[in-house]
Order: structure tokens, then sequence, then C-alpha cells
């Protein structure tokens, strides 16, 4: 089975460059209600983020400009990939525990996501993932 989905972003361009839009709710969109927006950026060298999972929440994220690599673990095996395109987005939705390494400098890495901030929503540890996974 695929961890990895992807979604193409249509970029609408003309003379003065590009635009991507985003719209809650539609298939070849975004297929559900964006609650919440946030973005990652400025990211020390070395550092590596995420090392958790969610129960409910659904995510789509973009690599605005730069580039980083998630490695995406749903208990029985790891996929990854590289996000360096303005216009392709990541879907993790379902149990899957993330991580996220080599962040470009110039890394702009934009989440939209279903819910709003919960914090009972993570599982930050590795071996309660597996056992809800199991
Ligand atoms: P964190 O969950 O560590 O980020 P990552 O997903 O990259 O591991 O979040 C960093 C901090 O920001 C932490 O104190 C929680 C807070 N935070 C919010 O307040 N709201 C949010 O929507 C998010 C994603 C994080």
């Amino acid at each position: 089975m695929s961890l990895i989905k992807t979604i193409n972003l249509v970029p609408l361009g003309d003379e003065r460059g590009f635009l991507v839009v985003f719209e809650s709710n539609k298939i070849d969109s975004v297929p559900f209600e964006i609650k919440r927006v946030y973005y990652i950026f400025d990211t020390k060298e070395g550092v590596a983020r995420g090392f958790h999972a969610h129960k409910k929440l659904k995510q789509i994220a973009v690599c605005v400009k730069g580039g980083c690599r998630f490695v995406l673990d749903d208990g029985v095996e790891k996929q990854e990939i590289i996000l360096d395109s303005s216009v392709e987005g990541l879907v993790i939705e379902g149990l899957v525990w993330r991580e996220v390494y080599d962040f470009s400098p110039d890394c702009v890495l934009m989440i939209l996501a279903s819910e709003h901030y919960d914090e009972s929503d993570y599982i930050w540890d590795y071996q309660e993932f597996l056992n809800e996974v199991s």
C-alpha cells in the first residue's frame, strides 16, 4: 500500500507569475474543511521535526519554498518523499507516524489541517503508536 498520496496543485499563471488556490471540501482541491493553516520556516540545520502521529487529523503539506524530506510510517512500513515543489501537496491522513528531515535553509513548509489544534489528538510515543495500529 502506498502511504505517499500527493495531489498536483494547479498553478494559475500569466505574465505576472503564478498563484495556487486551495478550496475546502473539493475532491480536486482539499477534500476536507480547512480549519487551520500553519507554516514552518527558518528551520535550523540538522533539525528534524514531527515524530508523532495524529488520531483524527487530516493534513496537506506543501513545501511552498525550498525542500524537505517526509518519512511516513504506518507501523508496518516506512515510505519517504522529497517535497520540493510548490505545486505538489502531500496528503497525510489516518494513523501515520511522520518525521520530517533535511529542511533546506529557505524551506517554507505550509500545512493545511482539518481540525483546530488539539493536543489530545497527538500520539507522541512510538510504542503507543504501534499499539494503536496493531
Ligand atoms: P510541534 O507540534 O512541535 O511541531 P511539529 O509538528 O513540527 O513537530 O509544534 C511546535 C509548537 O507549536 C508546540 O509548542 C505546539 C505549538 N503549536 C500550536 O500551538 N498550534 C499548532 O497548530 C501547532 C501545529 C503547534
